[in-house]
């Protein structure tokens, strides 16, 4: 259940306020929504440019009892669940590329940032961030760096109420993370696989300090990327490494 619900119209980031209050002991299911962010983090430490009006910033916060490199297979989680609201709600085409941007075509519609707090050996808390361009003006996209897309276009209607996505995406959050501290990733997987947008293709992943070509061959058990390489199948986390269409 949301436990707590807060709602800022302007802070620096949703993530960030959820990983303070996580570390003042904000209770679990604590549910973050702001109008705008002033700094909002993308991954990669890229940053996230969140106008205010109306798209969706989101954050939640989740306690587990296993230790933080257990969940790392949540980050496809939140993008097949988001995913799945979103297409629940009539939005055709949405694919994701590993291991959860969100896309239609090849723009990008939203994104998810997760963030754990905890010691490597104890219980954990993590905080998922889902943010959805809504309704994103142009003069507000025209700084974004990337093709991007919102939801008014892909539902070729001017406006899904933001509270009721916000809803949704929360209540199918919380479903998800009571299911991945019970059965962890893999009923996820198949969910997962009905979006992903690069299965069977060549792509570049870029890494800190190199670059691998291969073709996608799905994702492994523990949410891995494998990649048919010239030196063979290789497994990739996600973390710092970035996917690229070749
Ligand atoms: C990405 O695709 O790089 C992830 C983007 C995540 C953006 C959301 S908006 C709500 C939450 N607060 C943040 O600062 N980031 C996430």
């Amino acid at each position: 259940a949301i436990a707590r619900l807060v709602i800022h119209t302007e802070i620096d980031s949703t993530n960030r306020y959820l990983m303070r209050e996580a570390a003042r002991g904000a209770p679990c299911g604590t549910l973050c929504l702001a109008e705008c962010q002033t700094a909002g983090r993308g991954r990669l430490g890229r940053p996230w440019i969140s106008p205010c009006g109306s798209n969706l910033y989101l954050s939640m916060l989740w306690r587990y009892s296993a230790p933080p490199a257990a969940l790392g297979g949540f980050s496809l989680v939140a993008g097949a669940v988001v995913a799945d609201v979103l297409r629940r709600i009539g939005a055709e085409g949405l694919a994701l590329k590993w291991p959860n941007d969100l896309l239609w075509g090849r723009r990008k519609l939203g994104g998810m940032l997760l963030e754990v707090a905890g010691e490597a050996q104890g219980p954990c808390a993590l905080v998922v961030g889902v943010g959805i361009n809504v309704g994103m003006a142009p003069d507000q996209g025209r700084v974004i760096d990337q093709p991007w897309v919102d939801l008014a276009e892909v539902l070729g209607h001017p406006r899904f109420g933001r509270n009721a996505l916000a809803a949704l995406v929360a209540e199918a959050l919380i479903d998800a993370f009571e299911r991945f501290g019970r059965e962890g990733l893999t009923p996820f997987l198949a969910l997962w696989a009905e979006f992903d947008a690069f299965r069977g293709e060549q792509v570049r992943l870029l890494l800190s300090d190199r670059e691998i070509r291969g073709r996608v061959l799905g994702i492994a058990s523990d949410g891995a990327l494998r990649l048919d390489t010239a030196d063979g199948e290789m497994r990739f986390h996600a973390g710092e490494v970035s996917l690229r269409r070749d």
